[in-house]
């Protein structure tokens, strides 16, 4: 799946299918993170007007994104839980953080090939979900959200890494292997992730 390099683990779907509420509780935060992380970036980077597009509207489309989740949480009778930490993206962002990297734009690069993996993650999982929504009687509707986020995630995806190309100086060699050392990263940390008490495992990225 896209550049990741390890699958979830079974029990997550598992996990995942049992607590369906609390997987949205937890998504509509993970969308409004998505948002304000991109929002955060083209502030950090007001001259580069093709960034700046690129990341707001990547921002408008995870609003949208959170209010869809929201309104699926009422259609259950359900409303939007309080933030929770995101222990996977903080481990990521961390690790990354602490790698040897050059000057210049390699900060923007790595943070942008952070923001693709994070895409990446949640596109393998919402797979998951949309499979096996889809088996489950009455949920069509969430079978058809988990499918529609699937589809703008992965381009999410391919936009973060194309942005990332184009911060290196279009070094297209030295940005797919950096990805792929961020790629083995988590792959490392999604693994070593505990299982943590029913209710919490219930995450997108946890
Ligand atoms: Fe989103
Ligand atoms: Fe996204």
């Amino acid at each position: 799946m896209l550049c990741l390099k390890v699958a979830t683990d079974g029990a997550w779907r598992a996990i995942a299918m049992r607590e369906v509420d609390a997987v949205l509780r937890d998504h509509a935060q993970c969308e409004l993170k998505a948002a304000s992380n991109a929002l955060s970036l083209a502030a950090r980077y007001p001259g580069d007007r093709a960034l700046v597009l690129a990341l707001t509207d990547i921002a408008r489309e995870e609003i949208e994104h959170f209010q869809r989740v929201v309104a699926a949480l009422g259609a259950r009778g359900r409303s939007c839980g309080a933030p929770t930490e995101d222990e996977y993206a903080a481990a990521l962002r961390r690790a990354v953080a602490a790698l040897p990297r050059s000057a210049g734009a390699a900060t923007l690069v790595d943070r942008l090939l952070v923001a693709a993996l994070i895409e990446a993650r949640s596109c393998e999982r919402f797979k998951l979900l949309a499979e096996g929504a889809a088996h489950l009687e009455g949920e069509a509707a969430l079978a058809s959200l988990w499918e529609e986020l699937f589809a703008v995630e992965a381009q999410h995806y391919t936009t973060f890494v194309d942005l990332a190309v184009r911060a290196s100086g279009d070094d297209r060699a030295g940005t797919a292997s950096r990805l792929d050392r961020i790629a083995e990263i988590e792959a490392r940390i999604v693994s070593e992730l505990p299982l943590r008490e029913p209710g919490l495992r219930a995450a997108i990225h946890g």
